[in-house]
């Protein structure tokens, strides 16, 4: 198979940025790359593995002859391009939440259900950032010990949504500390100081989007029966980056603290920081700019059965989007699938 071509789709924005980045990392092999972003940033100058590329605007043209195409431009853009880079034969890598639950679109972690990517029709979807890192401790634990129930909130950093998100909290946290008074745009309520207990907007039963994405895409990467219980509560914090969750889970068969700990620490693309005595556990400051998920704070949960609470922090930005992305990426490569 020759080697693809590819095109960074939203190469300007934080997850794109970051995109580009690990397709250096993961020494992803192609034979040409293009980057593309709105009529805004068009023109602007990028290197990249030591060339300099200008990017282009998006329009359907510049799909002519790519293979694959890692897009984080919002859902609206894969939306509208999705059409143009299938039809062309292309193979749209997605990180929006446009296609996620579309019967036909895989959703998929690597390492985690890479036999979906077997069933693409042109589309695979990058799952939401909070559901992503959690996929890699559920997906272990619930091949030993059957997940039965789960209840998790999320405490999510500002990196999650967008550039702008992050000036604010910057712009924020200044001018509170100066005592001068500062319009918020990109959040509802000032994230200064502050914990805003709403992401995205909320359903008819009372959740948000955000916390649904995490009951709906866990149930369809874990292939989970639908009558599943699962519960999330979704917060943003002042954090620049990486997503900390609280997990409590209770599994069919019986387990202990000392199980999961072992199963957890042979598992793909975990980290266990879990001796809280010597105040060892994992924060988001050990997991920004880093590849594991962090695990710690595993211990018996007092209100299930067979129940285990945990801590988890990544680092949304990469296994959360761009690293999957790429990690993906690299799948559809290695298999062929493109
Ligand atoms: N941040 C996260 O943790 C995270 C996690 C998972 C998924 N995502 C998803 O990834 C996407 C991007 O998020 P982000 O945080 O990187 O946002 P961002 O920083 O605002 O970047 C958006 C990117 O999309 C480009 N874009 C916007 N409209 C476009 C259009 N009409 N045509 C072509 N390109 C267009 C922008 O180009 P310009 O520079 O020209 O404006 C920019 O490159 C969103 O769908 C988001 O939901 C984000």
């Amino acid at each position: 198979m020759n080697k693809p071509n590819i095109a960074i789709l939203g190469a300007t924005g934080v997850v794109g940025r970051e995109i580009t980045k690990i397709v250096d990392e993961l020494k992803i092999d192609f034979n040409s790359i293009k980057f593309l972003s709105s009529a805004k940033s068009a023109g602007k100058k990028l290197t990249f593995q030591g060339k300099e590329y200008i990017v282009e605007e998006a329009k359907p043209e510049s799909f002519d002859g790519i293979n694959i195409v890692l897009a984080s431009a919002g859902g609206s853009t894969s939306q509208k391009f999705a059409p143009e880079i299938v039809k062309r034969g292309g193979v749209l890598i997605d990180n929006s939440s446009a296609f996620r639950m579309d019967k036909d679109v895989p959703l998929v972690i690597a390492y985690v259900n890479d036999e979906d990517l077997k069933k693409h029709k042109g589309i695979i979807a990058n799952p939401n950032c909070s559901t992503s890192q959690l996929m890699l401790v559920l997906k272990p634990l619930d091949e030993q010990f059957k997940i039965k129930r789960l209840i998790v909130s999320t405490y999510q950093a500002v990196s999650g949504a967008g550039l702008a998100a992050i000036n604010e909290l910057r712009d924020d946290t200044v001018a509170n500390l100066k005592g001068e008074t500062f319009e918020n745009k990109a959040f509802k309520k000032p994230i200064s100081f502050n914990v805003i207990p709403q992401i995205d907007v909320f359903t008819e039963n009372g959740y948000t989007k955000e916390e649904m994405k995490v009951v709906n895409e866990t149930k369809k990467i874990l292939h989970l029966d639908d009558s599943l219980p699962i519960s999330c509560t979704a917060a943003r914090v002042p954090v620049f980056n990486s997503h900390s969750e609280a997990v409590d889970i209770e599994f069919e068969k019986s387990v202990t603290p000392e199980k999961v700990r072992k199963v957890l620490e042979n598992s793909f693309g975990l980290k266990v920081i879990d001796n809280p005595e010597n105040y060892e556990y994992p924060t988001t400051r050990d997991s920004s700019g880093v590849d594991p998920v962090f695990v710690g704070r595993i211990r018996k949960n007092l209100a299930f059965d067979n129940g285990i609470s945990l801590w988890c922090v990544a680092d949304n930005l990469r296994i959360g989007a761009a690293l999957n992305t790429v990690r993906i990426c690299k799948k559809v490569i290695e298999m062929g699938l493109y």
